[in-house]
């Protein structure tokens, strides 16, 4: 028997087991990354083993891995071509459900898999929905070469944006500068508030060395919030549909207790 889950874990257990709940047998699915994401990846392992058949486009190699150990047909996105639906976490969400996401270093492959889909859920607990996103530094994705000077540009470009805070930092793994499946760095922007993401997510793109930013707006259509008590609220913003819920968290002490994310 597992040790019993901090309440944060049953939130997005939550999240995760409701979210997994709306995939459909047959179904081509965008496996996001992260804590939450790795959540829902061992959900729909657990569906698989009950015979629920579906392909996964992972979205990091920590959730190929994740998934191939729980028996999820595993497929690249050029294989499936298009998908069903996406499920992921993120790291902020407004309540147009734009997004900040990149927390775990995996926004490139996150944003592209999204992008590809009908539909994009984001599961989050409770303490991830912002009024204004910002306050969690915003990651892009830079090409190593030459990034001190994409950085100097991304600073002086800040000056001119809707923003708060303008301090940029390199992120790092022990003493190496991180480096995402692509090979790239991440740079952490700490802008405090963003005034107008979609601005500063279109700005940031036009800059050579960046490859792409962790703002996804317009990109997520549902978002599903979980508690730590089990509770669960579903938002829909296609439909302005709002739904609550429960989903037994308890059972995640026993079922899950080897996730090491
Ligand atoms: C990964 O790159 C991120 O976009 C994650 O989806 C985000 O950081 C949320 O992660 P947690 O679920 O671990 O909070």
């Amino acid at each position: 028997m597992g040790e019993e889950l901090a309440p944060i874990d049953k939130a997005k257990y939550a999240a995760a087991r409701k979210a997994s709940e709306m995939i459909e047998d047959g179904m081509r699915v965008g496996l996001g990354t992260g804590s939450t994401a790795a959540w829902l990846v061992k959900c729909l392992g657990e569906r698989v083993r009950g015979g629920m058949r579906i392909r996964g486009v992972p979205t990091s190699s920590r959730t190929a891995d994740l998934a191939r150990e729980v028996g999820i047909d595993v497929v690249t996105l050029d294989e499936a071509r298009w998908l069903d639906v996406t499920v992921d976490g993120a790291d902020e969400f407004d309540a147009d459900l734009n997004l900040i996401k990149g927390g775990g270093g995996a926004l490139l492959q996150e944003k592209i898999v999204a992008t590809a889909s009908d539909r994009m859920v984001v599961i989050a607990d409770a303490g991830k929905a912002v009024e204004t996103l910002g306050a969690f530094p915003l990651p892009i994705e830079v090409i190593p070469f030459g990034w001190q000077v994409t950085r100097a540009l991304v600073e002086e470009t800040l000056v001119s944006m809707d923003v708060l805070g303008r301090e940029t930092a390199l992120r790092m793994d022990g003493d190496a500068p991180y480096r995402t499946d692509e090979g790239n760095h991440i740079l952490d922007l700490h802008l405090k508030r963003i005034g107008n993401p979609r601005q500063l997510a279109l700005v940031l793109n036009q800059m050579p060395g960046v490859v792409e930013n962790g703002l996804f707006i317009d990109i997520c259509d549902t978002v599903v919030i979980g508690h730590g008590d089990g509770r669960v609220e579903v938002r829909d913003i296609t439909d302005g549909t709002i739904s609550a819920g429960r989903v037994e968290v308890d059972e995640a002490d026993n079922l899950f207790s080897d996730l090491s994310e």
